[in-house]
């Protein structure tokens, strides 16, 4: 069987776009920003999106076209017989944790996508609005069924394959994606008291900032650049050998900073302009945003664009994650697409219904404290992620032999150029900011 392949340039660039702009771009990064006090939690991440993220984004696009595998192939077939094929098996399980509660949320999206379009969704205060997002996560069935529509959604595309399902509906929706949060930009800037947002997002206050502040950037540069899951090293395995990795890496990390930075901008002025607070945490996009849209100019036109936007980003991220199981079922169990996907999307999805309910019924702290969809949040990005990362950056830095990787990254690029630094990064200070975050995260330092 002929593996299936991106069929052009712009179809790569969207697909691997689509998969970091997402969920992780608009309702985490601007929540978290909000939480850590804004400018100077912006600027840690993006020096670790510059620093760690790249780097480690090279390397995943390095060994994915280079042996044209799934996560756990791709060990494989580099390193026979060794410890290595675990880096891709901690990719499935992250997998399964991130997409079962992603889902879960592109539900929340979709909900109220249909919700904001009535004009009396756009009549209540910010309170009420409170109260609203709470009753309906809290309910046992409604955000289950918007949770099976997102699934659902996500299936259709994959079980089409690369070319005509993902590489197709990535290129359609992403232009969409900027045009619509650009439009919100502009409606955003024109609202009164909009610098007080704006100084929020650019005008760093460093008294803010402790090692949480930087664990979280740094945890949030990997979920936003959909990093050390496999999900990037998948996605290079369907690329051809005529594109420059390292290039087509810069311009995927410019473009979901470029978009986390104007879902700042469409958020934080309507946010200070209204008075409502900025550490609302995850409710802040689904809590504040609706009080915003009510009182804004356009609002009724806003709204709905705002909630498509979130869900076509959360879409387009979903698929990549799904397409991360899919390629490992169907390359290592040599199921067949179709099989590959629903057996996938069913365990997912099962597993996303348990998370739902335990924003409700099934509420308790169980979980290290936490309920178990906040749980699989902290897991995946907290350990999963930076972890592989981690592993991602050794081995291409200095288990692939440097005439492999060299040579992967040379081919279809003009020049050599900054090859040298890339894998300088990968060797020495990527691991080792790594571990410094990790260390203290779990509190062992710091
Ligand atoms: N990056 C996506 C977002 O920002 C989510 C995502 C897709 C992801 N693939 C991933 C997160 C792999 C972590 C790992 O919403």
């Amino acid at each position: 069987m002929k593996r299936d392949s991106f069929s052009s340039r712009m179809g790569v660039l969207a697909a691997a776009a689509g998969s970091a702009i997402g969920l992780g771009n608009i309702w985490r990064f601007t929540y978290l920003m909000g939480d850590n006090g804004g400018a100077a939690f912006f600027l840690i991440y993006l020096a670790s999106v510059i620093l760690i993220g790249l780097p480690i984004m090279i390397a995943e696009f390095t060994i994915g076209r280079n042996t044209q595998k799934n996560p756990i192939g791709a060990f494989k077939s580099l390193v026979p017989k060794s410890a290595w094929p675990l880096t891709g098996w901690l990719g499935i399980i992250a997998a399964f944790s991130v997409l079962s509660f992603y889902g879960v949320v592109g539900g929340w999206t979709l909900y109220y996508l249909v919700r904001s379009v009535s004009q009396s969704f756009l009549q209540f205060s910010p309170d009420q609005y409170a109260t609203i997002f709470t009753n309906y996560i809290e309910n046992p069935l409604i955000p289950i069924l918007t949770q099976l529509i997102f699934m659902g959604l996500t299936f259709a595309i994959v079980v089409r394959g690369i070319q005509s399902g993902i590489e197709k509906y990535s290129k359609l929706l992403m232009p969409l994606l900027f045009l619509i949060v650009i439009l919100i930009d502009v409606v955003a800037l024109t609202m009164p008291g909009a610098g007080e947002g704006l100084a929020f997002i650019f005008k760093p206050d460093w008294s803010k900032v402790d090692m949480k502040v930087i664990v979280m950037a740094v945890g949030q540069a990997f979920f936003s650049l959909s990093l050390g899951m496999g999900t990037m090293l998948t996605y290079a395995s369907y690329i051809g050998k005529q594109q420059d990795l390292k290039k087509t890496a810069l311009q995927v990390t410019v473009a979901d900073t470029l978009v986390a930075v104007l879902a700042g901008v469409a958020i934080f002025p309507a946010v200070f302009s209204f008075n409502i607070d900025p550490t609302s945490g995850p409710g802040l996009v689904f809590i504040t945003l609706p009080a915003v849209f009510g009182k804004m100019p356009f609002g009724q036109i806003v709204g709905p664009a705002f909630f498509l936007l979130l869900a076509i980003a959360a879409l387009t991220s979903a698929i990549s994650i799904l397409e991360v199981l899919v390629a490992y079922f169907g390359e290592e169990l040599k199921w067949g697409r179709k099989k590959a996907t629903i057996i996938s999307t069913v365990l997912l999805t099962l597993i996303g219904m348990i998370a739902s309910l335990s924003n409700g019924i099934w509420n308790n702290d169980a979980f290290f404290g936490m309920n178990f969809m906040d749980f699989l949040g902290a897991f995946s990005s907290n350990y999963c992620l930076p972890i592989g990362g981690f592993f991602i950056a050794i081995f291409v830095g200095w288990r692939m032999k440097p005439e492999w990787s060299n040579q992967e990254l040379l081919i279809g690029a003009k020049n050599a150029r900054g090859n040298k630094l890339v894998l300088w990064l990968l060797r020495t200070l990527v691991p080792a900011a790594i571990i410094v975050v990790f260390l203290s995260g779990i509190g062992v330092i710091g």
